[in-house]
């Protein structure tokens, strides 16, 4: 039985060895190379190539190597039958908490416009936007969401957080459903997405969505890059609607060398490294449900297929 690495370009080398200190008898595989297609009953997957799942008969269940699980859900070559999950840790959802807080703190400091007033030598000072004046809505309440809203809170920022079902979380004002998205939009300045990507969510970061922000608004967008509107967020930029966005996802990675981002000065982009999972704690889950997946048992962090997420 060996346990497989599936991914375009990435190398596995540190995750390989993380894996063989947790378990040094586990059979690991690194696609391409796969001696014998039989043998793999574990797959974990991250961008990895279309349908290729479909090679291996004897799979017993599948593990994204991060949180979002898109990829796997969209790949037909995948038998319903065969449980997806996920990979959480305390490391992805501090990372995530760290950036969402740099992001905004950035965004209030004016740290941008300082960035390219350095490369014209212009000395302007700005005031900074105080906490009290840039509420943060967080849409998307699951691991990532709720662990950058506690931070945010305990920072001593206005959080709310939009989700499918209510949750109570100290400090934070919590709205659920689509009944309750205006309301929660209307309290928001700095808008986080933290949404799965799904049917549901994607391109809801529209310009419908973005008018009905305080305004003008700022945007961080760590979910999905197809949860944005990509058009509609210039579209955003010239009615004012938004006056700026910090983006870590698009719906093309890498995103391509004459992409308009890259030279709009409102975009600050990052090439979605707002939460990875350093190879020691995802060797942990991955040996875990590894081990679960051969003797039968319910995996850690499993995904509802019908909810897709
Ligand atoms: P999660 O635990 O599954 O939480 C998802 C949240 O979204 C839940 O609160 C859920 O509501 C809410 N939700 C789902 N569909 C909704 C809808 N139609 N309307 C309103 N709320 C909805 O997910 P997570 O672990 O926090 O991760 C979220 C996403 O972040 C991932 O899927 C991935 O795309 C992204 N991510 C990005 C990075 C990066 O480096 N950029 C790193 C990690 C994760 P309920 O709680 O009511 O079910
Ligand atoms: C990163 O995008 C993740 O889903 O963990």
């Amino acid at each position: 039985m060996s346990l497989l690495l599936i991914a375009k370009n990435r190398d596995f080398s540190s995750l390989e060895k993380a894996l063989l200190v947790k378990d040094p008898n586990l059979d690991v595989e690194i696609w391409p190379r796969v001696e014998n297609k039989e043998r793999v009953h574990f797959a974990v997957c991250w961008n990895h190539p279309e349908k290729v799942l479909g090679n291996y008969p004897n799979l017993r269940a599948v593990s994204s190597l991060g949180a979002g699980v898109n990829h796997l859900l969209d790949d037909e070559s995948l038998s319903d039958d065969i449980p997806i999950c996920r990979l959480i840790t305390d490391a992805l959802q501090d990372q995530m908490a760290e950036y969402v807080l740099n992001s905004v703190v950035n965004y209030r400091l004016h740290i941008w416009d300082y960035y390219e007033n350095k490369k014209k030598g212009v000395w302007e000072q700005k005031s900074t936007i105080p906490i009290k004046y840039s509420p943060v809505g967080i849409m998307g309440m699951g691991e990532m969401g709720t662990n950058v809203a506690t931070l945010l809170a305990q920072q001593g920022y206005a959080v709310s957080g939009w989700s499918r079902s209510k949750k109570d979380i100290e400090g934070v004002t919590s709205y659920a459903g689509n009944n309750e998205l205006n309301d929660f939009l209307s309290e928001t300045k700095i808008l986080v997405n933290l949404l799965p990507l799904t049917d549901e969510t994607e391109g809801i970061l529209d310009l419908d969505l973005f008018k009905k922000l305080k305004q003008p608004g700022y945007l961080i967008n760590v979910g999905r890059g197809d949860h944005l509107v990509e058009e509609d967020l210039i579209y955003a930029f010239d009615m004012d609607y938004l006056e700026g966005a910090c983006l870590d996802v698009f719906e093309e990675e890498p995103l391509p060398n004459n992409h308009s981002f890259w030279n709009r000065k409102q975009i600050m982009v990052t090439p979605h490294i707002a939460a990875i999972t350093p190879a020691r704690e995802a060797a942990k889950v991955l040996v875990e449900n590894y081990k679960r997946a051969m003797s039968g048992m319910d995996l850690l962090y499993e995904v509802d297929r019908e909810r897709g997420y």
